[in-house]
């Protein structure tokens, strides 16, 4: 059985991080959220795996590499546009070579692992395994319609939904999805739906069995849902000081890395401190990912990313709910006239009190 990752895409709705690097990059908990993906696949007994990549290639090859470091040999698929989820497949037909293979959106991310769910697919051979999950918001998903606990209707982002069951970014499938996306045409945004590709499988008489999977599960693909999932993630570390700790409190489930300095300040778990970075005169709230070789310095930072390099220096307000970039600074100018002073990259968002 193959794997295969798709980490292509544009990642518009994370700009301006985005303009400048990967998505499926963006760290949850100090770890890009492609490499949770890669382990779970991993996890399940899934080696070879394929990585569909796009205008961000080179830096997904740089973080992943051939894999080894995963135990996983990468073999990475390059699609010249984000022509859609069933276009990827398409491409893929050579890699994954008739075997079964588990399809795992890179920007997803689910609490439960997938063995067991891979390993039903595999004893029990239906042409298609889908994951659904409920929740709140259908419109932004591919909706599934369940009947006497098969399904019938597959939309992807429905205006009115049939049901709560949202598609996850993660589909098992036996070689029979190449004639349906060979088959399918593009929907009205231009691209090969993998709903449609699914539906198509229905409509031939293919069996699609459908989980409800419980547990958490985040389609990261928006701030609130990227902060959400270093939150769930954070709430499952256990704590491990491998760095230095001078004068200061740290209460709770409080990941400190190699190299990092906390000095004269208080850290409130869950918490994680990269490698590297410094933490001084400062305040580190519940829920905040400080990256590698990062500095807070007399600031306070609470439910937030930060990532690598960035600097957040002398910082009257307490800083929320915020992402960070990276190599970014943010520091009070001390000279007079007190005046902002910003270079701010375009579509940056800047909340001030
Ligand atoms: O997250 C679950 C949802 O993912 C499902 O409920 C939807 O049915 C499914 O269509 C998909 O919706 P999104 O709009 O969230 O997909 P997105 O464009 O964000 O792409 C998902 C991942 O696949 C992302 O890591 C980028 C990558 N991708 C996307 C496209 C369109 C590619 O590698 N190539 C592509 O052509």
């Amino acid at each position: 059985m193959k794997g295969l990752i798709l980490s292509g895409g544009r990642g518009t709705r994370l700009r301006p991080i985005t303009f400048t690097s990967a998505k499926q990059l963006v760290p949850v908990a100090n770890k890009p959220i492609l490499f949770y993906g890669l382990e779970a696949l991993v996890e399940s007994g899934i080696r070879d795996i394929g990585i569909v990549v796009g205008d961000t290639r080179q830096e997904i090859k740089d973080a992943v590499g051939d894999g080894a470091r995963f135990g996983a040999r990468v073999t990475y698929i390059e699609q010249e546009a984000p022509l859609g989820l069933a276009h990827a497949v398409l491409i893929a037909e050579a890699f994954v070579g008739g075997e079964p293979f588990v399809m795992y959106l890179g920007d997803n991310l689910l609490r439960a692992g997938l063995t067991s769910l891979v390993d039903e697919f595999r004893a029990t051979a239906p042409n298609a395994q889908i994951l659904l999950a409920r929740v709140p918001n259908p419109q932004q998903f591919g909706v599934a319609e369940l009947a006497g606990g098969r399904v019938v209707r597959l939309v992807e982002k429905p205006t009115t939904p049939a049901s709560d069951l949202a598609l996850v970014g993660v589909y098992m499938f036996d070689r029979h999805v190449f004639e349906a996306v060979q088959a399918i045409r593009p929907s009205a945004r231009g691209e090969l739906e993998i709903t449609d590709a699914i539906q198509w499988l229905i409509d031939h008489g293919r069996v699609v069995v459908p989980r409800i999977i419980d547990g958490w599960w985040k389609d990261t693909g928006k701030l609130e849902d990227i902060l959400e999932a270093n939150r769930l993630v954070l709430d499952t570390i256990d704590r491990r000081i491998a760095g230095e700790v001078e004068g200061s409190e740290v209460l709770g489930k409080v990941i400190i890395e190699v190299g990092a300095k906390v000095v004269q300040s208080t850290i409130r778990g869950p918490a994680v401190i990269g490698k590297g970075a410094m933490i001084e005169n400062a305040y580190i709230g519940p829920f905040t990912a400080v990256g590698d070789h990062a500095i807070v310095r007399s600031s306070e930072v609470e439910h937030s990313i930060v990532l690598e390099g960035s600097s957040i220096t002398d910082i009257a307000g307490r800083i929320e709910s915020s992402l960070i970039g990276r190599q970014v600074s943010i520091y009070r100018a001390g000279t007079k006239p007190r005046s902002y002073n910003f270079m701010l990259g375009d579509r940056s968002q800047l909340g001030l009190v």
